[in-house]
């Protein structure tokens, strides 16, 4: 019989949906400073949200490799995308979101760990500023972080849109899969 913190063929367990709702919270924390920025402008908010920047970015990559491993774990244990080109589209969204925040991040330390600018993390200092720049190291993040960030926060909205699509226009349980819902599904279990 499977615990309630496990994957099922039919939804997903306790570990899965803490991963799933924290990351969408600190994705939207992390994005938000500078969306807000963008749009209206500098302030003391967007100051606040993105003097925060590096060590969110660390904890969406420990948590994405964590989320990784966990799913790799629950490969053959969790709710099967449909067959058919719609569930091959949902497949490579989902392994492309792992990609991103796995990339994204990780791209930005290396540049970090290779630039003058050093680098802070929860006021711990990791690397001194005033080093050389070391080319192979900061030319990846030049070229790829901002853009694969905003590619990242993209497909994020065809996620919530397809998700709404599920809800509101296929009228299917998709949702109630992460939304932990009891009820059709776990009577079926
Ligand atoms: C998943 C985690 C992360 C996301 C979603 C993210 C997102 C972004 C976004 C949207 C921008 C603005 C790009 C633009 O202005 O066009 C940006 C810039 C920046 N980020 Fe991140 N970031 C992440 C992690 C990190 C980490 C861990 C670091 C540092 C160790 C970092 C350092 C920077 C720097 C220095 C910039 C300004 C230069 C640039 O655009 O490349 N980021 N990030």
């Amino acid at each position: 019989m499977a615990h309630g913190w496990q994957d099922t063929g039919l939804r997903y367990g306790l570990v899965t949906r803490i991963f799933h709702w924290s990351m969408a919270v600190i994705l939207l924390w992390q994005f938000s400073g500078i969306v807000i920025n963008r749009l209206i402008g500098r302030s003391a908010l967007t100051d606040m949200l993105n003097s925060t920047h590096g060590e969110i970015g660390a904890v969406i990559l420990l948590l994405a490799a964590l989320r990784a491993l966990w799913g790799f774990y629950n490969l053959g244990n969790r709710p099967k995308h449909e067959s058919g080109p719609l569930g091959t589209a949902a497949r490579l969204g989902h392994i492309g979101l792992y990609v991103l925040m796995l990339f994204i991040p990780a791209v930005a330390f290396l540049r970090a760990f290779g630039s003058e600018w050093g680098l802070a993390l929860f006021g711990v200092e990791i690397v001194p500023r005033g080093a050389e720049d070391i080319g192979w190291m900061v030319t990846p993040a030049n070229l790829l972080h901002g853009i694969f960030a905003w590619t990242l926060l993209a497909m994020i909205a065809g996620h919530i849109g397809m998700a709404l699509v599920h809800r509101f226009v296929w009228k299917d349980e998709v949702i109630s899969r992460m939304a932990g819902k009891t009820g059709k599904l776990q009577a079926a279990e």
